[in-house]
């Protein structure tokens, strides 16, 4: 089984990852407290970024990156501690028990089977080890002043992402996800997005909003389920959004930690 990846990997969209990595690791290498001398598992790594953030948060720490394609991989930086390879998350090419964290973020909400995914990466955890993942549920991306084209165009990019196998409100089941996938204790938590006209990364969360749809404007347009000028009228909004003295947008990523 092969997953869709509505992101796809044009330079473009892998400019938006690195972006995306640059507002969100430093919260998330937090929130998974790596141990020093840990052997770690990120499934999905994609560019890596977040793995060498990983690798270099402790002593002693090795990551190894699970990334499905060889674009991503080729396009990765190579770090310290951390290596790659070329594999599927749906079958994780590792014996039992092999790590002692294993997490996932941002892939949960792209594969078609993501209670399979997670039972695999508990699978590769050690006992008394820890999973983790930190997904979405965009149906709580706010902006205000509002934004109804955005809205309209977000929501078929939701309905869109799920016609590929893909849920783009995964967010909201982790804690069932993770439970049916045989984990007893589990803590959830959230991952606060808060930027307002001249906060830091006020114009980079904007940037990256607009670049999931643009990521997928091909695929929506091939495929009938917006008019591009439904698609740019939203996009449009979002840009004057940007220079929009009294703009603010609020999110949050949601995140699971589980022990094994
Ligand atoms: C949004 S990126 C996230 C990358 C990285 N985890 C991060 O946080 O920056 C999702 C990555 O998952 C990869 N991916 C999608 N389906 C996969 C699968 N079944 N197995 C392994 N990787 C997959 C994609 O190619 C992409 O690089």
């Amino acid at each position: 089984m092969s997953d869709i990846y509505i992101h796809g990997t044009e330079p473009s969209e892998q400019a938006r990852l690195a972006l995306l990595n640059r507002m969100t690791n430093a919260a998330f290498v937090e929130f998974l407290r790596v141990a020093p001398g840990s052997r770690v598992l990120e499934v999905g790594s994609g560019l890596g970024i977040l793995a060498a953030e990983v690798a270099a948060s402790a002593a002693g720490v090795d990551v190894v990156g699970v990334e499905l394609s060889a674009a991503q991989i080729s396009a990765a930086t190579p770090a310290p501690g951390v290596t790659f390879r070329q594999g599927d998350a749906n079958s994780l090419d590792f014996p039992d028990a092999s790590f002692d964290l294993v997490y996932a973020r941002y892939l949960l909400e792209h594969v078609a089977d993501p209670g399979r995914v997670l039972r695999e990466m508990r699978r590769v955890t050690k006992p008394g080890g820890r999973v983790g993942a930190c997904e979405n549920d965009v149906s709580v991306l706010r902006f205000d002043p509002p934004c109804p084209a955005f809205d309209r165009a977000w929501d078929v990019f939701v309905r869109f992402q799920a016609t590929l196998g893909g849920d783009a409100l995964i967010g909201r089941r982790l804690y069932r996800l993770f439970r049916g996938a045989g984990f007893d204790d589990v803590q959830l938590s959230l991952q606060p997005e808060v930027h307002w006209h001249g906060s830091p990364a006020y114009i980079a969360w904007i940037h990256n909003i607009i670049g999931n749809l643009e990521s997928a404007r091909n695929g929506m347009l091939t495929a009938g389920v917006i008019s591009l000028s439904d698609l740019n009228a939203g996009i449009a909004e979002l840009e004057r959004l940007k220079t929009e003295p009294d703009g603010s947008g609020f999110f949050a990523w949601n995140r699971a930690m589980a022990a094994r």
